[in-house]
């Protein structure tokens, strides 16, 4: 078995020790005599597996016992339909566009309401978080809304904006579990789980109660009503089963890491390799102001194509990959979520101090 460092945007890095348990579990879950993927989501064991995925994800997040935890289908850009569908009880809300995933869940909500954009940071390609301290909040806003962690261009809210007592909504998903999060903060707070947690397919939304009510849009459909999910304890249907056993694997391997306290400490340790290179090299240089740098993307250009086209080339030959960056801004970035070790960042700033001094 060879293993390569994969710094993919997502589907991403999975800790070893979780997908080799995993492994070991596949043909006999725990003395069922079957896989969890051959398992019904209305048996005991199952019961158990989303019972504790969702005890030990409140424990984690240290989530309040007024929110609710749903684990839903449809990815996060299904989210961009439902919040609106959901929430918009005045028909207006208020969007803070940092990137292309914000943008779309912004253009998403256009067709439910009236969505503002109240703060950009497109004049710079996004380079940056605008200054959202006073922003020109909507009186009638039925919400805030924010990407918190823009996985294409590197950005992170370091500070969340000033809603003026409106409901705060934020899409984490490039920056889950990643560090300590104050969860009362929000009304809701969602991500796919694609990136920091588990296996594609899932996004969890943990949603304030007071948002979960019968009050929604006209002709929302059924499986988007969060209290049709909430009521049924995210069993409504047949949920992504498999998807939800190993996010509730990640989440004891990483209680067992010492929680988001140490992921914290482990992921600014990582980061800071990274961008302390970045920052006194001579061909790479990172495309994000130092204030607003994400820990998790970390997006960086020679400034010439063709030599980043050489660097994402060479570097899949030394057991880097998936380097490239996003297909709209071009250039490199490296993802480094939670279950990319030391010796993974390590060994890129290795390959990239080798490639400069061969390139110089
Ligand atoms: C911040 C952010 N939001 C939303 C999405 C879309 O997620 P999904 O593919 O689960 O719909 C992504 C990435 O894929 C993302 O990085």
């Amino acid at each position: 078995m060879s293993r390569v460092y994969n710094f993919s945007a997502g589907p991403a890095v999975l800790p070893e020790e979780v997908l080799k348990e995993v492994a070991e579990e596949m043909m006999d879950y725990q003395g069922s005599g079957m896989s969890v993927m051959e398992m019904s989501h209305r048996s005991a064991d199952f019961q158990k597996i989303i019972d504790e995925a969702e005890q030990d994800l409140r424990d984690l997040m240290k989530i309040p016992d007024n929110y609710k935890v749903l684990f839903l289908q449809g990815g996060a850009s299904q989210q961009f339909a439902a919040i609106p569908m959901n929430l918009m009880k005045n028909k207006v809300a208020d969007y803070i566009v940092t990137g292309q995933w914000a943008k779309k869940a912004y253009q998403e909500a256009q067709k439910y309401g009236k969505a503002n954009k109240i703060a950009s940071s497109e004049d710079k390609t996004f380079s940056y978080i605008p200054d959202c301290s006073d922003l020109p909040i909507s009186p009638d806003a039925d919400y805030v809304y924010i990407c918190e962690n823009n996985t294409i261009y590197g950005t992170k809210f370091k500070k969340l904006p000033n809603t003026k007592g409106k409901t705060l909504v934020a899409d984490v998903s490039s920056c889950f579990l990643s560090e300590p999060v104050d969860v009362s903060k929000y009304g809701i707070i969602y991500g796919g789980v694609q990136k920091n947690i588990g296996p594609a397919g899932m996004v969890i939304s943990i949603i304030r109660e007071d948002l979960i009510t019968d009050d929604v849009l006209e002709g929302t459909p059924t499986m988007l009503k969060f209290k049709t999910q909430a009521d049924a304890g995210s069993l409504y249907n047949t949920p992504n089963c498999y998807c939800i056993y190993v996010c509730g694997k990640v989440f004891k391997w990483l209680k067992k890491m010492g929680g988001l306290e140490e992921m914290q400490r482990r992921n600014i340790e990582k980061a800071k390799i990274l961008y302390d290179f970045l920052d006194q090299s001579k061909l790479f240089k990172g495309t994000v102001v130092p204030e607003d740098r994400s820990l998790m993307n970390v997006p960086f250009v020679t400034g010439d194509k063709d030599m980043d086209a050489k660097f994402v080339k060479e570097a899949k030959e030394a057991g880097l990959v998936n380097l490239k960056g996003h297909r709209t801004v071009g250039g490199m970035r490296a993802s480094i979520y939670n279950a990319m070790p030391k010796e993974g960042v390590e060994a890129l700033v290795a390959f990239m101090k080798k490639f400069e001094e061969e390139n110089a």
